[in-house]
């Protein structure tokens, strides 16, 4: 055979090999960032709009004002974050995604450019994700259906800092995952359940009674999305306590209060806790959180 033709033919197979390598990395980051969006980081319990029953509407898919807050310091809805040029997150880079959900850094050209995201976009938790999901999160955001949709601009009332999260500061490695409560503390942070299961004083989160009783209101004056009748809700203990906490629940009552939205007796749980979202969790990733959660230590 020509050696010219057998060459080139070799060259040909390297570099489609190469191509095909590359295509499938993607396809695992996508993969991999579509899990965490529409699981644990429940991205779209803010950022996909809602239909009158709850549910997130078919094709509408992250492109914004799926709940809307009215705070002392903020009144604004949750972003378009399709790649919309326009109206979405389309014309940041990588990087520029990155910031804004690490930081809450706005890029420094577009839409309200240069502006910090308001708290609500909780990235003092999401700065946790090792740098192998945040590339899989950016992937997964570039492959969402572009949606145009103008989401109303926010009003920012008064500058609130965010409060650093102790095990998100320390940080998390790939050796972390393979460790089940390790794992648990990961998704537990990047799932930010201390933001909502964590009582307040003056503005401020009280960490070291996190999961105890009494942790942040929510209710239909702060937040707008949700059903007509959505009454609100105020979380709940989940620290081990025997009675006040889930102690005593069985490893399957905790999942189906998760991913279900159902309480120990039987009965349904409001929102704004993200059942609808948690209910696509592995099991091994469950396990893992409950592995964790039996460590929180008891607080009445
Ligand atoms: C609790 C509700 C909530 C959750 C959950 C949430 N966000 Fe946000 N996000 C917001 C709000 C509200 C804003 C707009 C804040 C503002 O205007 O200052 C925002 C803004 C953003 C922005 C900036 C877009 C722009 O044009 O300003 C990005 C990017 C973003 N979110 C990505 C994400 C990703 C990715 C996730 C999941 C990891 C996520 N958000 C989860 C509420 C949320
Ligand atoms: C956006 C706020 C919010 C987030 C985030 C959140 N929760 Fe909740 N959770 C609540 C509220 C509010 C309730 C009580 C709802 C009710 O009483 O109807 C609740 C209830 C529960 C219950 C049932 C407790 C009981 O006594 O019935 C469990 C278990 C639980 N959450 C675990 C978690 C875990 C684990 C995470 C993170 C993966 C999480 N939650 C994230 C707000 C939240």
């Amino acid at each position: 055979m020509n050696v010219f033709l057998k060459l080139s033919g070799a060259l040909l197979i390297g570099t489609l090999s190469h191509v095909n390598s590359a295509n499938a990395a993607d396809a695992v980051a996508v993969e991999r960032g579509r899990y965490l969006v529409n699981t644990i980081l429940a991205c779209g319990n803010c950022h996909t709009p809602k239909a009158a029953d709850g549910l997130p509407i078919a094709g509408k898919e992250l492109s914004g004002g799926g709940l809307s807050f009215n705070a002392p310091f903020f009144a604004g809805s949750a972003s378009n974050i399709t790649p919309d040029k326009e109206t979405g997150i389309g014309s940041w880079s990588d990087d520029e995604i990155k910031r804004a959900i690490t930081q809450g850094a706005r890029p420094d050209h577009g839409r309200l450019a240069g502006l910090p995201l308001a708290p609500m976009m909780w990235v003092a938790f999401y700065k946790a994700m090792t740098p192998g999901d945040l590339d899989a999160v950016v992937a997964y955001l570039r492959a969402v259906p572009a949606v145009h949709n103008v989401v109303p601009l926010p009003e920012y009332k008064r500058q609130v800092p965010n409060q650093p999260y102790p095990d998100a500061e320390k940080g998390f490695t790939d050796a972390d995952m393979l460790d089940p409560v390790r794992r648990g503390a990961y998704l537990v942070t990047i799932g930010h359940c201390m933001e909502c299961h964590t009582p307040a004083k003056d503005g401020k989160t009280l960490y070291e009674q996190a999961f105890g009783k009494g942790g942040k209101p929510y209710g239909p004056g702060l937040v707008k999305g949700y059903p007509a009748d959505w009454p609100g809700s105020n979380s709940r203990n989940i620290t081990s306590h025997p009675e006040a906490g889930i102690g005593r629940w069985t490893d399957a009552e905790i999942k189906r209060a998760i991913t279900q939205g159902v309480a120990r007796d039987g009965h349904q749980l409001q929102p704004p806790m993200g059942f609808y979202w948690y209910r696509g969790l592995k099991e091994a990733d469950l396990d893992a959180i409950v592995a964790w959660l039996r460590t929180v230590p008891p607080i009445e």
